[in-house]
């Protein structure tokens, strides 16, 4: 079978100086592309071949250093990392070469991370704790210990998932998933003493975990598999474990949730809104309710069905639960 070497490729990439442009603009460069290269080969030889002046960072080239995210076809990917050949066969042999964030460009592909480092300073992303100057011995963390820490620790802070985040990208005040990872990093550490100081940082109402719409993107957009979503989960249980949850709707979705699957084995949508929203938020999703009721998503009470596992159901909640509603 012949393998393809080289594929002849459309990049447009995204130019802007924000000391001298009104607007940004496209160049288009059509390439030869190996098989062997990475993205960041195709911005150097734009650079080195075509326009000196094209500007983004790179460091390096492992990575490693997280500094080379851009976002090609609005996918936020790692330059020194992602390979031209895997994303010709997700998106074609047309690229679209932007920066993590348009509003922030300082020059090209370079943008200002500040909300990005500001917002995970302010999660305190270091292990607070009351250490003797000089310990007779070291303070050891059991496998079983750090084991918790899950993935948390290999964040790059390449800021592709801030910036790739739906909750973020309407509400500027969100804290977003890098720093959620953060929080839960050192929050689970055992040799840490800031944890319910940052829980309660987590849980600010507009800015925290509960605004976090669940759509996975800072899961799928990490290239090291940090899984953000999974350790804002944690920290959501972490806010109730401390008896620090806010009475708000998010909160009682989460009760409401594990109540009906509880009470069912099985999600009653309908009973999950006036869990979450009361008797008049009811009102307010009337329209859904009915389109949904008439498709067959949701049934009147009385004619909630059963699981038939549910007594399974019920000791798995039991054995897995780490926390009283
Ligand atoms: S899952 Fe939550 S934190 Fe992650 S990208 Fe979506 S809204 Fe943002
Ligand atoms: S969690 Fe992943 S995508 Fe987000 S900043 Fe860290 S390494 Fe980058
Ligand atoms: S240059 Fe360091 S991660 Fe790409």
């Amino acid at each position: 079978m012949d393998t393809i070497k080289s594929q002849q490729v459309t990049f447009k990439v995204f130019r802007f100086n924000e000391e001298t442009d009104y607007l940004p603009y496209y160049n288009t460069y059509v390439l030869d592309v190996t098989h062997e290269e990475v993205v960041l080969d195709i911005l150097n030889r734009i650079k080195w071949d075509h326009d000196g002046s094209l500007s983004y960072r790179r460091s390096c080239r492992h990575g490693i250093c997280g500094v080379c995210s851009i976002k090609v076809n609005g996918k936020g990917i790692l330059a020194c990392k992602s390979r031209l050949f895997d994303l010709i066969n997700v998106f074609g042999s047309e690229l679209t070469i932007e920066p993590l964030s348009t509003k922030r460009v300082v020059k090209d592909l370079i943008i200002d991370k500040k909300d990005f480092w500001d917002k995970h300073a302010a999660i305190q992303p270091f292990l607070v704790s009351d250490i003797e100057e000089h310990p007779a011995q070291e303070h050891l963390v059991s496998p079983h210990d750090a084991e918790k820490l899950l993935e948390a620790d290999y964040c790059i802070q390449c800021g592709a998932c801030h910036y790739s985040c739906p909750a973020l990208a309407i509400n500027e005040e969100f804290i977003g998933p890098a720093a959620f990872a953060a929080a839960y990093r050192f929050s689970a550490d055992v040799r840490d003493d800031a944890s319910i100081e940052r829980l309660h940082t987590v849980n600010q109402e507009a800015q925290g975990v509960w605004d976090c719409v669940k759509c996975m993107e800072c899961a799928e957009v990490c290239p090291k598999d940090v899984n953000p979503i999974e350790k804002i989960t944690k920290l959501h249980n972490m806010i109730f474990e401390a008896n620090i949850a806010k009475n708000n709707v998010a909160t009682r979705h989460a009760v409401g949730f594990a109540h009906s699957i509880q009470k069912h084995g099985l999600l009653d949508e309908g009973e999950l809104v006036r869990y979450s929203e009361g008797n008049i938020g009811v009102m307010k999703h009337l329209p859904e309710a009915i389109a949904m009721f008439r498709n067959g998503k949701i049934v009147m009470p009385w004619n909630m069905p059963k699981s038939k596992n549910l007594d399974e159901v019920k000791k798995l909640i039991q054995s897995s639960s780490t926390v009283k509603f």
